[in-house]
């Protein structure tokens, strides 16, 4: 392998939030990093695995055998301790289709409406994996976590999904009030990077 000839990695994310959030992130890495949307369409795999490392992993190996290619996937979700858990692995479907990601908020928020603030503890939750067709059945893992509760209200207009109803253990803020770089910091998928980022860079230079 060439270090010299940056290897292509695909972001293999058709969530727009997402990408930004990890071009940021491997920024440091030197890698070509592409994202779906530069590619010929391809429909998303169907995400039935039972944990977030199980849809990560059939996503990154989804995406890299059929561009073959080094892919890197994630799959994350909220963890609501009083919902037993979810919305969980079905966080982008949390209501079923057809809602946008204010309508599972604000659906968020009204279930949760009767539960006092001891009790609204959350977590965000981030495996990543990446796969490459000369792996086989081997793969690179991380998982990320950022520690919180859910707001009683929305606040802020930044990042994606969730974000403005999560409050960050010792913040006052949601992560939709705080910029890119200061999510970055303390986010379950920058915590995720940055997990996975030396196994990664040692793989690109097939070490
Ligand atoms: P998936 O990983 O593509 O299956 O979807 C994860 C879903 O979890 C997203 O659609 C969001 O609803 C939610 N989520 C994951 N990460 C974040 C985040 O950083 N901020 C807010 N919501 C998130």
């Amino acid at each position: 392998m060439n270090p010299a000839i940056p290897q292509r990695v695909l972001i293999a994310t058709q969530n727009s939030g997402k990408v930004r959030e990890f071009r940021r992130l491997l920024e440091h890495i030197p890698a070509q990093f592409v994202g779906l949307e530069e590619l010929p369409h391809v429909d998303a795999p169907s995400e039935d695995g039972a944990t977030f490392l199980d849809n990560a992993r059939l996503k990154a190996r989804y995406y890299s055998e059929h561009f073959d290619s080094a892919a890197l996937a994630d799959d994350s979700g909220l963890v609501v301790d009083a919902l037993d858990g979810a919305p969980g692995v079905h966080s982008a479907r949390y209501g079923g289709d057809g809602l946008s990601d204010e309508d599972r908020t604000n659906l968020l928020l009204s279930t949760m409406s009767d539960v006092p603030q001891e009790n609204r503890t959350a977590r965000f939750v981030c495996a990543v994996v990446v796969c490459r067709p000369s792996m086989g059945e081997e793969f690179l893992h991380a998982l990320g976590t950022v520690e919180g509760r859910i707001a009683f209200e929305k606040r802020g207009v930044n990042g994606f999904g969730y974000d403005p109803v999560f409050v960050p253990d010792g913040e006052r803020r949601t992560t939709a009030e705080m910029d890119s770089e200061e999510k970055d910091q303390l986010s379950h998928r920058g915590n995720a990077i940055r997990a996975i980022a030396p196994a990664l860079e040692r793989l690109l230079l097939g070490e």
